[in-house]
């Protein structure tokens, strides 16, 4: 059997879109952690401005994720129809929506019950479930070869990045019609 492919263009999307998830995860537990800590605490907390941190790692994952929620409504929209895939750029949505609402110095002055802050942290909830579902149902679907398709680094012939505006003019066009 073929090994399952992803086309490069996705792969650097999702690439980018999920190393700007993680490191937007990291420093949001951090913070969490020294603000919040309602539900639980970290046993220690590295030093450093970590909602400075976040801010500025929310603001650069928006080009990425914007890039990749357009890559699925278009060339990739078949898949978004399964759940398992639609759902974590729902709730990424929502977690970089809320986030741009946040004000920097809510949780420094202990205004923990703002209803953004409580969108965000829903967002920051249901994105870490469904990127596990997520990952659930690609190995449930294809076994870790699909899963590990997207990391990949091999690119068929004819879709490097030149073949890319060729990918998205063939799909305007056939959507036209
Ligand atoms: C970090 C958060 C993540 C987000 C926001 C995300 C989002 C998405 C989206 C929206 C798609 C569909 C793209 C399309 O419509 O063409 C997708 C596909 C895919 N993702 Fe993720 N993903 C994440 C993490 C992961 C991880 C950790 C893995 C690997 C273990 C992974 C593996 C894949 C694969 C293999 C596909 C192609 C699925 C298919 O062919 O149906 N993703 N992802």
């Amino acid at each position: 059997m073929a090994s399952p492919y992803q086309p490069s263009l996705l792969r650097l999307l999702h690439g980018l879109t999920s190393f700007g998830v993680l490191g937007a995860w990291v420093s949001g537990v951090l913070i969490y952690s020294a603000y919040d800590g309602r539900w639980g605490k970290l046993p220690i907390q590295p030093p450093g401005d970590w909602i400075e941190w976040h801010g500025y790692l929310g603001l650069v994952l928006l080009v990425p994720a914007i890039g990749l929620a357009l890559y699925s409504f278009s060339l990739g929209r078949q898949r978004l129809g399964r759940a398992s895939n639609a759902l974590p750029l729902i709730a990424l949505a929502l977690a970089l929506v809320s986030g741009l609402l946040m004000e920097g110095d809510w949780l420094e002055e202990g205004q923990l019950q703002a209803t953004v802050y409580s969108l965000h942290l829903t967002g920051w909830l249901l994105l870490s479930v469904s990127v596990v579902a997520h990952v659930a149902g690609l190995v449930r679907r294809g076994g870790w070869p699909l899963a590990g398709s997207i990391v990949s680094l091999a690119v068929r012939p004819g879709d490097g990045p030149r073949a890319w505006p060729v990918q998205l003019w063939t799909y305007l066009r056939r959507s036209r019609r």
